[in-house]
């Protein structure tokens, strides 16, 4: 951070802006190996999803934060202007600034839809937009990091890699965007509900880590998946891409299921989509689903299947990552 920011003009603009999509992990981050840097256990690989972002302006306030979610005031106590004041407080240095911060979502906060990693990408990209820092991906990656971990992946669109790293000032954590593309893939957005989680990711991760017997299998699992993803990628092999996504958001549950106090995002509907999905596969289909830390689940399926995908999933929302 200090890195990054060390010589940095502190002059701003008049307002800055920018948007970043969110990203929906095929081989997840879960666990922390530094909790105030965000740093993680294992490397991660995501997609972003285009249009489904954030859009964030940033300006001066008076003497306070000051800031918007679509188009409304949030309380500076609520947990969402708390969050985004800490942030800025890395920011603000011996300036005393306050900020006006609108945020426009087109995705539901806090739902398991990773809102919090477009949220905090645009935010950073906003900030380098106000001071015209001129920052590079790789620095903007680990600024937006230091807002929540996924986010540092939101910097980039496509395919992207967050490469774990080694340093204990977490400056080679960061993520890549992945040279390959897939225009044929597409991503199915359910959102199942619109509810606040009960517990946050962090809370849940570090409860994981702690007390959960199958945690301990998991840094070999992600480093494994994400080997294999990779090929997938690289030879566009839809099955193999579903089956490991799958399977890693699977393992994922499973080591939260075992921990204590348990941690359970699934509602009942989550578990029929996972049935109906396993019940098409059966029938042919080839359709996978990967679920974050939240009750809405994302499918992943080759486009020739959009059809049939918002025939048998109403309300499917759906995202072609690599059109355009
Ligand atoms: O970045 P956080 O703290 O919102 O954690 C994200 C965790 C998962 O969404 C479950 C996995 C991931 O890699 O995005």
């Amino acid at each position: 951070m200090q890195k990054i920011l060390s010589g940095k003009n502190f002059s701003p603009k008049v307002s800055g802006k920018a948007f970043a999509s969110t990203n929906i992990a095929l081989c997840k981050y879960w666990g922390k190996r530094d909790e105030e840097l965000n740093l993680p256990v294992t490397s991660s690989l995501s997609v972003s999803l285009a249009e489904l972002g954030t859009l964030t302006q940033i300006s001066i306030a008076d003497d306070r934060d000051v800031i918007f979610l679509n188009g409304k005031e949030v309380t500076p106590e609520a947990v969402f202007a708390r969050r985004i004041s800490s942030y800025l407080d890395l920011f603000r240095r011996k300036h005393l600034f306050f900020f006006k911060v609108d945020t426009q979502n087109t995705i539901p906060t806090a739902a398991g839809l990773a809102s919090s990693a477009s949220g905090f990408a645009a935010l950073a990209l906003a900030l380098d937009d106000f001071f015209r820092w001129g920052l590079s991906r790789k620095e903007l990656s680990i600024l937006a990091r230091l807002g929540s971990g996924s986010a540092c992946r939101s910097v980039c669109t496509g395919f992207v890699e967050w490469h774990a790293g080694k340093a204990d000032d977490g400056m080679d954590s960061y993520a890549e965007p992945m040279t390959e593309t897939w225009p044929d893939l597409r991503v199915g957005v359910l959102t199942l509900s619109h509810q606040e989680k009960a517990l946050g990711s962090r809370e849940a991760m570090q409860r994981t880590a702690l007390t959960s017997e199958l945690y301990k299998s998991w840094p070999e699992k992600a480093r494994q998946d994400l080997e294999v993803l990779n090929k997938a990628i690289k030879e566009r092999y839809f099955d193999l891409l579903g089956q490991t996504a799958e399977s890693n958001a699977l393992a994922m549950h499973a080591s939260m299921m075992a921990a204590w106090p348990p941690v359970l995002y699934w509602l009942p509907e989550t578990i029929a989509v996972m049935q109906k999905v396993w019940q098409l596969r059966q029938q042919g289909q080839a359709i996978y689903f990967t679920i974050d830390a939240g009750p809405n689940v994302k499918l992943l399926f080759p486009e020739k299947l959009t059809a049939f995908i918002a025939r048998n999933f109403l309300g499917v929302k759906i995202v072609a990552p690599f059109e355009n």
